[in-house]
């Protein structure tokens, strides 16, 4: 009989983990874990220490059995593990700051997840996690990949296209985070709302919204439109909807959304943060600076109220959530990243998308919506076929394919301002791209 779970963190040290951690403690009844393995990079050593330790007095004022491993040794980590969550980045946040700062000398949005940026995140980042999905493979190929890592879209469609490891689910907080700020509004709890999502990472739409499961679908769109409960999350300025974009819409954008519907207010708004406060990866560099402070007192023994700042609310409930209803094959609806197979009509079968789920012993089963409505399919089509041609760039490191990527992205309003931008984000992340380096001249 096995004697409880091992779990593998990647890129534990980061600021979020406690919240992991206090998932973690808090279903421990329902999931016994055994063993918890953070891992690290070099670069990542003092901040992996710190949080580390943290975790080891978290876990030791709840009193429980689980032993809390740190380790730069990511092979050794993964050794018979039973699920593998990744959340770490490329480059830290230097390369999230250059990948808001150029875009904007462009007049383009520069965005961790979005555009130009978005695309050089999953650059960077898809090489590093098929390599972990190869060690995946050999060491524990009977893990579950809980993939968290930006942009978790992109992530997942490199990693169900370009790997034979098909046990991998992307997640986000976004879907989770709307339901949670609608039953907020209402006054209700959570478990009486339903919300039929269906599309992309940070590209999802509420098709429908039920309370007690009647529809609410036009009471919520009204609740929106009202400008001073425009929903958003901490890192996104909620500028207010036109309400009657929203109604003609027909549907509940998310948060993200903003980029493409709003650009030019959006755009502002970051080129008025980058001149003050600077742009979100430097508000986070300082954000973590102080989160740090506090992870490194001994006497802090819980998830300090101050990483609500971060953009990462209730994260640690979707995440441990997901893994409790796979290990106990709970059969409940979530919303997470996984292979179409027919779910959404107008998306290919063998893409990713971020749709509602029964969760499943043996994974996602993702439920059918049928087709998009018109309004926002055709935006949710370009945004895949962005994220495809971007995973392929990914991949082979072609110079064209980035910059049709690049190109095709509807934040991006020219091949020539395309261009420019590729050529200055390669030369800025070079070393992080080894893929076009060794091939390509820019
Ligand atoms: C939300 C998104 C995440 C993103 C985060 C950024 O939670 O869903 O995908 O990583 O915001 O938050 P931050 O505090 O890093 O700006």
């Amino acid at each position: 009989m096995k004697k409880g779970i091992k779990i593998v963190t990647i890129g534990g040290g980061s600021s979020y983990t406690p919240e992991l951690i206090e998932g973690f403690i808090k279903r421990y009844d329902e999931l016994p874990i055994r063993e918890l393995w953070l891992v690290d990079v070099d670069e990542g050593k003092e901040k992996l220490e710190i949080v580390g330790s943290l975790a080891k007095r978290m876990v030791e004022k709840a009193g429980l059995p689980i032993e809390i491993h740190l380790t730069l040794d990511r092979r050794k980590a993964l050794e018979g593990a039973d699920f593998v969550t990744t959340q770490f980045r490329v480059g830290l946040l230097d390369a999230r700051m250059k990948d808001e700062r150029i875009p904007l000398k462009y007049g383009v949005i520069g965005q961790e997840t979005n555009g130009p940026g978005g695309l050089f995140k999953g650059l960077r980042t898809i090489p590093v996690i098929l390599d972990i999905v190869k060690d995946i493979e050999e060491l524990c190929p009977n893990a579950w990949l809980v993939n968290f890592t930006n942009p978790a879209g992109m992530v997942t469609e490199a990693i169900l296209r370009y790997s034979n490891h098909k046990k991998v689910v992307g997640l986000c907080n976004v879907p989770i985070g709307i339901k949670m700020r609608i039953a907020d509004g209402l006054g209700v709890d959570a478990s009486r709302v339903q919300v039929n999502f269906a599309g992309l990472n940070h590209m999802v739409f509420g098709l429908d919204v039920f309370l007690d499961g009647e529809s609410i679908l036009d009471k919520v769109i009204e609740d929106m439109a009202n400008p001073d409960s425009s929903m958003s999350m901490s890192n996104i300025k909620a500028i207010a909807w036109d309400p009657d974009f929203l109604r003609g819409l027909g549907a509940i954008p998310c948060p993200y959304h903003r980029y493409y519907y709003k650009t030019s207010d959006m755009l502002e708004e970051e080129l008025r943060a980058a001149e003050t406060e600077g742009t979100r990866a430097e508000v986070v560099r300082s954000l973590e600076k102080d989160l740090f402070k506090l992870y490194k007192d001994p006497n802090l023994t819980i998830k300090p109220p101050q990483l609500e700042k971060r953009g990462g609310a209730y994260y640690s409930d979707a995440a441990c959530s997901l893994i409790s209803s796979i290990y106990n094959d709970k059969r409940d609806i979530q919303t997470v990243n996984t292979l179409n197979n027919g779910a959404i009509a107008s998306i290919a079968d063998d893409s990713a998308v971020e749709v509602n789920c029964v969760i499943t012993k043996d994974g996602p089963k993702p439920i059918s919506v049928g087709d998009l409505p018109v309004t926002v399919r055709g935006l949710v089509q370009q945004i895949k076929s962005f994220e495809r041609v971007a995973a392929e760039a990914a991949v082979t490191g072609d110079y064209n394919t980035a910059l049709v990527a690049m190109t095709i992205n509807p934040l991006v309003p020219s091949d020539t301002i395309a261009k420019k931008i590729l050529n200055e984000m390669l030369e800025a992340h070079k070393e992080y791209l080894p893929q076009f380096f060794n091939s390509v001249e820019v």
